[in-house]
C-alpha cells in the first residue's frame, strides 16, 4: 500500500511537470506577428565539402551548397547576449563577386525556437555588405504552424551578421 501510494505520488509529479513543460509561454519576442533576430556565423559549424574547408578563395565554392548552423540572437543588432534559437541553412552558391568577393546564394533556411516551433523561407541571398532584400515565409510549426509572410534580410556583416525582420500575416499561437 504505502508502495503504490508512493508510486501515485511520483506519476503525479511526473504530470505535473508534464503540464509545467507544455504550459510554458513562450518568449514575448516569439508572440507578435513582427520577430526580430540577427543570425551570428559559427565557422566551426559550417558545412562545406571536404575539399574546400581551408579554401580561401571565395570563387571555388560557385556551385556547391553550404550548410550553416549558427545561432540566432533576440534582437536587430546581435549584442543582445539573449539566444532565441536555431538557425539550420543549405545556401547553393550561385557565384561569387569579383571586386569584393561577396556571394549570391540562394538558401533554404529554418530557424527553430527551441520546443516552441520553427519559420522556414527561402529565396535568393546576396551576402553583400548593407544589403536589404526581402523572401517568402513558406511555412512553420509550433506556434509558427502554417506561417505565411515576408521576411527582410538586412546584412549588418557581410559573411558574419545577418539581421531578419519577420512579417507574418497571423499571429502566432501563443
Ligand atoms: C580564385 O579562383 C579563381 C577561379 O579558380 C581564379 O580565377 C582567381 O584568380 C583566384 N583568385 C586568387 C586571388 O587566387
Amino acid at each position: 500500500m504505502a508502495f503504490s501510494t508512493r508510486r501515485v505520488g511520483v506519476l503525479a509529479v511526473m504530470a505535473l511537470a508534464m503540464i509545467a513543460m507544455v504550459s510554458a509561454k513562450p518568449p514575448k519576442e516569439a508572440c507578435g506577428r513582427t520577430i526580430v533576430v540577427t543570425e551570428l556565423y559559427n565557422e566551426d559549424t559550417l558545412a562545406a565539402p571536404e575539399f574546400l574547408m581551408t579554401e580561401t578563395n571565395q570563387t571555388k565554392f560557385v556551385g556547391y551548397t553550404l550548410g550553416y548552423e549558427d545561432e540566432a540572437v533576440w534582437g536587430g543588432s546581435g549584442d543582445s547576449g539573449r539566444k532565441a534559437g536555431d538557425i539550420v541553412a543549405a545556401c547553393f552558391v550561385n557565384s561569387v563577386s569579383g571586386d569584393d568577393g561577396w556571394m549570391l546564394n540562394y538558401c533554404t533556411t529554418t530557424l527553430t525556437f527551441g520546443d516552441y516551433g520553427a519559420i522556414s523561407w527561402m529565396g535568393q541571398f546576396p551576402d553583400k555588405q548593407d544589403n536589404e532584400f526581402y523572401n517568402p515565409i513558406v511555412g512553420g510549426t509550433g506556434i509558427f504552424e502554417g506561417a505565411r509572410g515576408t521576411v527582410r534580410t538586412n546584412i549588418l556583416s557581410q559573411g558574419e551578421r545577418w539581421r531578419y525582420q519577420f512579417k507574418l500575416l497571423s499571429t502566432p499561437k501563443c
